[in-house]
């Protein structure tokens, strides 16, 4: 999901060019391509072939189907409730009340702002109580401009080693909604027991039932970093596909940026 790009088509390395022929072209920056071809013969043994390589999909909770109702915007528990009583009130549909980044405390994950949500934890209950559920946003990019000490799952991050590193070995730094981030490494183990820990402490304090993932292509607002991108092949290939602004770093990290598994 990405607040950035949501609706406009994108294209990522590699290139892919329908020619007239009918043909494809795939140009690539490099690495390796595997070519599958799923002889069917019939469209359904296609998409079992299909699905015998990339996986099967999971099985959605029931209540995920139902009817869905989310913005930003939704600035209180107050509003909140507003909305809810509202569309029960119009017999509209609704099975799941979601929240943009309104709830969070200086749009940080894992917290939540004790102005307008102090009675965040009762109000998930209550929409529970009604036979609702609730899905809040989560940015995966985790704020590191606080102070040591005072926002957890940056210190403990930090502490484990999970973040995607820069040239010299230190959390490379972004910028997302809470101004400049580190970028967990979802490729290293440690990152996943991390990640866990902080959704585990957050759902003790706030029963919610699904996560809205959000720009953790990684998306960044700045180019690289705030420190720029080192000079070298994996930034400037020889050849860059048509990718916004022409360049591997924009709106994302550092192409040569440091991860667990490369
Ligand atoms: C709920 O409905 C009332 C009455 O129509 C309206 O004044 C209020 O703005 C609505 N609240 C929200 C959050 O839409
Ligand atoms: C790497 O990131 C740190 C911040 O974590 C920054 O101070 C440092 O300048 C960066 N190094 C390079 C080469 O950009």
């Amino acid at each position: 999901s990405s607040h950035l790009w949501g609706a406009e088509p994108r294209r990522f390395p590699p290139d892919v060019v329908l020619q007239p022929s009918p043909a494809l072209s795939w140009r690539s920056t490099g690495g390796i391509l595997d070519v599958y071809v799923f002889l069917g013969p019939q469209p359904k043994n296609v998409v079992q072939q299909y699905l015998e390589v990339v996986g099967y999909p999971f099985m959605p909770p029931y209540w995920a189907l139902g009817f869905h109702l989310c913005r930003w915007g939704y600035s209180s528990t107050a509003v909140l409730r507003q909305v809810v009583e509202n569309m029960t009130r119009a017999h509209f549909p609704l099975d799941v009340q979601w929240n943009d980044l309104d709830y969070m405390d200086a749009r940080r994950d894992f917290t939540f702002n004790r102005d307008g949500f102090a009675d965040f934890p009762a109000t998930v209950h209550e929409l529970h109580q009604g036979g609702r559920r609730y899905v809040m946003i989560v940015d995966p990019a985790i704020s590191s401009s606080g102070p040591a000490g005072t926002y957890r799952p940056y210190d403990e991050g930090v502490r484990r080693g999970v973040f995607i590193t820069n040239e010299t070995g230190q959390p490379l730094i972004g910028k997302v909604w809470p101004g400049p981030t580190a970028f967990p490494d979802f490729t290293n183990p440690e990152a996943l027991d991390w990640w866990q820990d902080m959704v585990s402490e957050f759902h003790a304090q706030v029963p919610f039932d699904g996560m809205w993932i959000d720009m953790n292509e990684p998306a960044n607002f700045v180019k690289g970093s705030e420190h720029g991108c080192p000079d070298n092949e994996l930034e400037n290939p020889p050849y860059v596909p048509g990718v916004v602004d022409g360049s591997l770093q924009a709106a994302t990290i550092c192409a040569s940026s440091h991860q667990f598994l490369s």
